[in-house]
């Protein structure tokens, strides 16, 4: 398997700098190929141009469907011989076009213990259930939103006094150690999907 990944945001890109920070530090081994963003002003694209990787603004907006757009993003991820995808920070629901030409090969991270608090805001809806815990998530991608197999989790208490910012803070931290160590059992092909769970060698 290509060792090249293609990183889609569309934001701060901070979980893209965790990732690139451990390729830079031996952490990971792996490249980033390509960083697409659906959003032209996306923080994350000036880091990926500090760190000179090449990058793609395919907005969602040029484009009819849901299909259309992933196609685009397609294009660009197989220009870049991409081999695994990491979302980080895109807000866009990818389509069978996707989800179908990497087949367990699509990983994304979501700032909670899934399956609670799927969706936008689950640090948000962590404080408001009133969990005592939280965490973080990555799994690997299937065409429902923040959900398949489940790759590693952090979990993270939720403090007295607790703000969503403190929150997503604490969380953050976590979910720049976890993503570089779940893309790396990827690519060792370490992880083993014989039915809705992943299996992880050790
Ligand atoms: C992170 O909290 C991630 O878990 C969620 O979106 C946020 C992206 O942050 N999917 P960043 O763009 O990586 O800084």
């Amino acid at each position: 398997m290509s060792r090249t990944l293609g990183v889609l945001i569309s934001g701060r890109g901070s979980n893209l700098q965790a990732i690139l920070d451990a390729i830079g530090e031996g952490r990971l081994d792996a490249r980033v190929g390509v960083v697409v963003s659906n959003q032209a002003e996306a923080r994350g694209l000036e880091r990926a141009n500090e760190a000179g990787v090449p990058t793609a603004v395919v907005s969602h907006k040029n484009y009819a469907s849901r299909e259309q757009f992933d196609e685009a993003v397609l294009a660009q991820l197989k220009a870049h011989d991409v081999g695994v995808v990491c979302l980080a920070g895109f807000m866009r629901i990818l389509s069978p076009v996707l989800v179908r030409a990497f087949p367990d090969r699509i990983l994304n991270i979501h700032p909670s213990l899934l399956p609670a608090f799927v969706g936008l805001h689950a640090q948000r809806q962590a404080l408001e259930h009133g969990v005592k815990v939280s965490g973080c998530t990555v799994h690997l991608v299937d065409e429902e939103l923040d959900h398949g197999p489940i790759l590693l989790q952090a979990a993270v208490p939720v403090e007295e006094g607790d703000t969503e910012e403190t929150l997503s803070a604490r969380i953050l931290e976590r979910e720049h150690e976890l993503y570089p160590k779940a893309i790396q059992l990827v690519l060792d092909g370490k992880v083993r999907v014989p039915g809705k769970r992943a299996r992880i060698a050790s």
